[in-house]
């Protein structure tokens, strides 16, 4: 298959291991960006974004998620979703969380594209970052990002269904 955004999706893998070295603000600029370019349901935007790189910020970053390869990315992305900003369907369907995260993935490509590791984390405890952070009732993480330099050079291979047990014809 021909082309770059096939590359760049193939190359995004989930690093769960990073160097104890830090992201260039130019990087970081570039990921913030195309996190801001993101497209959200009637472009309400509703969203958040902390970046934590401080020993204090990490630190609260890591008591909600207590896994040792979490500790060693230089910095986060703090994900949340502004419940009272985010567009809701007539049949009551809030859509903050879908909006939330394509502005996630548009991270992580960018952060791929840089040449940076990153993953996805939700598995978190979402109501003690709420309170570390300071979130009002309205505000809700959905995500916590690390993002760094990878520190091997071994990319998992690609687990996924296969087009046929995705795709249909209607
Ligand atoms: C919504 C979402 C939540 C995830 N939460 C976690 C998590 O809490 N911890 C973790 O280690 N990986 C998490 N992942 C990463 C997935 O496990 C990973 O994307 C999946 O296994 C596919 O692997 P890949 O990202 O390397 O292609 C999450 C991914 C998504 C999309």
């Amino acid at each position: 298959m021909i082309g770059k955004l096939i590359d760049l999706i193939g190359s995004r893998y989930s690093c769960r291991a990073y160097l104890d070295k830090p992201v260039e603000e130019e990087k970081l600029a570039y990921i913030k960006e195309c996190m801001r370019l993101a497209p959200s349901a009637v472009n309400r935007q509703p969203w958040k974004f902390r970046i934590v790189r401080s020993r204090e910020g990490r630190e609260k970053l890591q008591s909600c998620y207590t896994r040792p390869w979490f500790n060693g990315a230089p910095l986060y992305i703090l994900v949340s979703v502004l419940h009272e900003q985010e567009w809701v369907r007539a049949d009551g369907k809030p859509h903050g969380d879908i909006d939330a995260a394509i502005a996630v993935e548009h991270l992580c490509l960018a952060a791929a594209d840089q040449g940076l590791g990153s993953c996805w984390v939700c598995n978190f405890d979402a109501r003690r970052c709420r309170e570390l952070f300071g979130m009002p009732d309205t505000e809700e993480p959905v995500a916590i990002v690390p993002v760094g330099y990878a520190s091997s050079a071994d990319v998992p291979p690609k687990t996924r269904k296969a087009l046929h047990e995705l795709f249909f014809e209607e």
